[in-house]
């Protein structure tokens, strides 16, 4: 084979490694929006955040020991439109993107949603509305950063 030849194998080589990974290479860049606030605010987010994952825990605990008083009460306290993480959201609203605080408001009433649905024992409507609430921290988290 001569050199010519062989540079070229070489090319569709790396050309096909390029196109396997090119799927991974897209889904670990970093897009999302950079949403600049003032520290405290900052630490006051991450601060809810923390509590927003404990408590998807604690209401798939209940739910799962058919605990449904519990699991309501759990969602709407802490991440329901009643919650304080709901109440200082709306301090935020000149701060951050308006799509960035519309997730987090279907985020509170969906998760409102569900502590009613639950309540009543409609449970096919209260597990869709707990999708839509874990469907916000994903579409939050896949489009904002704060530091
Ligand atoms: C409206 C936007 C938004 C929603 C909705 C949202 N998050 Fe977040 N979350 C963020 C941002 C922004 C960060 C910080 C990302 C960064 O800059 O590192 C974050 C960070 C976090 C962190 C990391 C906290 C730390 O101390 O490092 C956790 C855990 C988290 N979120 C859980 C959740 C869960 C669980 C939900 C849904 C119940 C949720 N978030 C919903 C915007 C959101």
């Amino acid at each position: 084979m001569n050199k010519i030849d062989k540079t070229a194998r070489g090319m569709r080589r790396v050309i096909l490694v390029l196109m396997l990974l090119a799927p991974q290479l897209v889904l670990a860049a970093d897009n999302r929006q950079m949403v600049v606030l003032p520290t405290e605010m900052q630490e006051g987010i991450l601060e809810n955040m923390r509590d927003h994952l404990a408590t998807l825990l604690e209401i798939l605990k209940h739910l799962s020991n058919e605990d449904y008083v519990k699991a309501a009460d759990t969602a709407e306290s802490r991440i329901g439109l009643s919650s304080p993480a709901s109440h200082s959201a709306n301090y935020m609203v000149s701060l951050t993107p308006k799509e960035m605080h519309a997730i987090g408001t279907r985020m509170h009433t969906a998760a409102s949603r569900f502590a009613r649905k639950t309540r009543a024992g409609d449970l096919d409507q209260a597990h869709a509305a707990l999708g839509v609430v874990t469907a916000a921290c994903v579409s939050c988290h896949y489009k904002y950063r704060i530091r």
